[in-house]
Parts: structure tokens; C-alpha cells; sequence
């Protein structure tokens, strides 16, 4: 994003996991050695926890399965590993295996959301709030970063409209914000002004509502992992990765359109919309192509993600050049 030129840009997707591997794999290591010397680290046997990243086994109860998925024989999944060692968060730091390594430290329960601004149900929600009432639900979506890289993920979520309906939203609400959280007690990456914090994140209503749109609290039926950004994010499948906000404290109903936090840092890199868009060009690199993780050669970028069928009547008459 903002703070990575295109060189840097340009080796990370070429040496990209060999090498972000290469160096958790060393930091695991040096972690193990550590260990076999000090025995054990807060009661957990750091040799076998240095092993291979796996799932933590908070398994979610009566998940079902979405029909709104990509189809597996088309879009492989990507591993557990994949998904959650190669992150951006940069709240944990900018480095793709910072997360993984940094946010353990991060508390997500309690948790509070606050909703405010044009709805009728203003208030403070808890997590457990929000999730009452709700089926959860396993979709397997694409998620595609603006940096040119792709996963095919399956998160468990809920339909954002669902929340939407329950707070009620005046005839004046036209947009949705979403803050995410800003602790630099938790988050070391906050204490550097690469971003003016706390992360914001907006879409029209109507981008909100449709049924695309969800809310995560899961990975792989089980609870979403902190470096992806629990214990409840946003999913926008046809809009490049920054605008699936992480860590979510904070929904404001609001007229007008709000600044997002790219947006604000570099308004000619990054616009309101960020639909994934193979014509429009990032003014540093092209985006008509993307790498799936996992895979060696790169992709022809779909438009809208290949979400187009479900979500291209949401801008019928726009020019998406302009409206980027
Ligand atoms: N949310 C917060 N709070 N902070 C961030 O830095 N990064 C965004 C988005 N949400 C980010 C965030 C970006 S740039 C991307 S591509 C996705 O999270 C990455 O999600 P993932 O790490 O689960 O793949």
C-alpha cells in the first residue's frame, strides 16, 4: 500500500512465501532454540507450538454452508497457513508475517461495538449482541488485495444487512463506517504514523446491504484468528482487501460519504469505491493481473473479482475509471 514503492513491491510478490516462509520458519527456530533452553514459555511447549501453524481448535458451533461460495473446483482453498501467516494488518506492524507473530497479544473478549449516527437503535453492542439471533454461515469467497495478490478463503460469517435492518438506519443514512480498533497497549504498529489511526473503512449503503456483504467472526469453522482481524471484520468480496475493516469497534450511520483511511493518505492511489477493476490501473502498477498465493504463474484480474453477476447493477451509469 502507501508505504511499499513499487520495487519493494515488485520482490515481495516475486519471492513472496519462499522467503516470508523462510524467515518465520528462522524466527521459529530461533524461538525453538530459545525454548529447549528455558524449558517452557507461558505453559505452552514452545517446541511443539514452534511446529507448524495450525488451527487453535475453538471450533464454531452450527455452521452451515453457504450456496453464495465460489465453487472448490474452480478456486482452490488456500491452507490454514496461507491464511494466516500472510497478513495485512498494520496495526501489528507492515511486514506480511508481522500480524501472525505480533497480535497474540490482542484481547478480544470482552468486546464492545459501539453503533451511532443516523439509526435508531444507537447504543453499545457486545459481540455476543450482535451474533444473537444469527445463523453463521461458511462462504467461501476470493479475497483480492490491491497489492496484486489473491486467496481463496473460507470465513463464517452473518449478512451485514442483518445487523443493519436490526439498528434500524434513518431515510438520511446513505453510507456506513467502520473504525476499527486503536490500542497501543495491544498494537505495536500503532505507535508509527503510517496511517493516521484509527483504520476507517466506508461503503454506500447499498453496498452494505447486498448480499455479498458480510461479517466475520470465523476461519475454517473456527474462531477467526487474531492477525485476521477477530473477533469481527468485514468481508467485501468484489472490492480490493483494504475495506474488509479488521477488529471492529465502532458502525456509524451516516449522509455523507465518508473519508477512508487510504483514501485520506493517498487520494490519487485510492478512491472511495475500490471495486477490483482490471482497467484501472494503481498509479504504480498495473492491476490487470494478480498471483494467487500458493500458485507460481499470475492471473488475469476478473472484474469485480469475478463478482460481476451479483454486483455490477450496483453501478450501472457510473464511469469506475473515475469513481475509483
Ligand atoms: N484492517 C485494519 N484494521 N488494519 C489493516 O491494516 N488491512 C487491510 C484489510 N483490513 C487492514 C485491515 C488490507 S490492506 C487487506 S488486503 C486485508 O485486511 C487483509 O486481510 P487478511 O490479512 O485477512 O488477508
Amino acid at each position: 500500500m502507501l508505504i511499499k514503492r513499487a520495487s519493494d513491491l515488485r520482490s515481495s510478490e516475486i519471492t513472496d512465501k519462499k522467503v516470508y516462509l523462510g524467515r518465520r520458519e528462522f524466527i521459529k527456530a530461533a524461538a525453538g532454540a530459545a525454548a529447549a533452553g528455558a524449558g517452557v514459555l507461558a505453559g505452552t511447549d514452545v517446541l511443539s507450538a514452534a511446529g507448524k501453524p495450525a488451527p487453535h481448535g475453538q471450533k464454531l458451533e452450527n455452521v452451515q454452508k453457504s450456496p453464495l461460495s465460489v465453487d472448490p473446483a474452480k478456486d482452490k482453498l488456500n491452507s490454514w497457513e496461507d491464511i494466516t501467516t500472510y497478513n495485512n494488518y498494520y496495526e501489528f506492524g507492515v511486514d506480511k508475517d508481522s500480524p501472525s507473530l505480533t497480535a497474540g497479544r490482542l484481547k478480544t473478549s470482552p468486546w464492545t461495538v459501539a453503533v451511532d449516527g443516523e439509526c435508531a437503535k444507537k447504543g453499545n453492542y457486545s459481540l455476543e449482541d450482535i451474533l444473537k439471533g444469527e445463523t453463521l454461515e461458511e462462504r467461501v469467497y476470493r479475497l483480492r488485495c490491491v497489492e496484486r495478490w489473491s486467496m481463496v478463503i473460507p470465513w463464517v460469517g452473518f449478512p451485514l444487512a442483518n445487523l443493519i435492518k436490526r439498528m434500524e438506519p434513518t431515510s438520511k443514512a446513505q453510507f456506513i463506517e467502520f473504525q476499527t480498533l486503536n490500542d497501543p497497549s495491544q498494537m505495536p504498529g500503532v505507535q508509527s504514523p503510517v496511517l493516521n489511526w484509527p483504520y476507517r473503512e466506508g461503503l454506500r449503503l447499498d453496498e452494505a446491504m447486498h448480499p455479498l456483504t458480510i461479517l466475520v467472526v470465523g476461519l475454517y469453522g473456527e474462531v477467526l484468528p487474531k492477525q485476521d482481524g477477530a473477533p469481527i471484520r468485514l468481508i467485501v468480496p468484489w472490492k480490493y482487501g483494504f475495506k474488509s475493516a479488521k477488529s471492529i469497534v465502532r458502525i456509524r450511520f451516516l449522509e455523507k460519504q465518508p473519508l477512508n483511511t487510504w483514501q485520506e493518505s493517498a487520494p490519487s492511489e485510492y478512491g472511495f469505491y475500490s471495486n477490483v477493476n482490471p482497467e484501472r490501473d494503481h498509479p504504480r502498477w498495473s492491476q490487470a493481473s494478480e498471483r494467487r498465493i500458493g500458485e507460481f504463474f499470475m492471473r488475469r484480474t476478473l472484474m469485480f473479482n469475478g463478482y460481476g453477476d451479483q454486483v455490477a447493477s450496483l453501478y450501472s451509469g457510473m464511469d469506475l475509471k473515475k469513481h475509483y
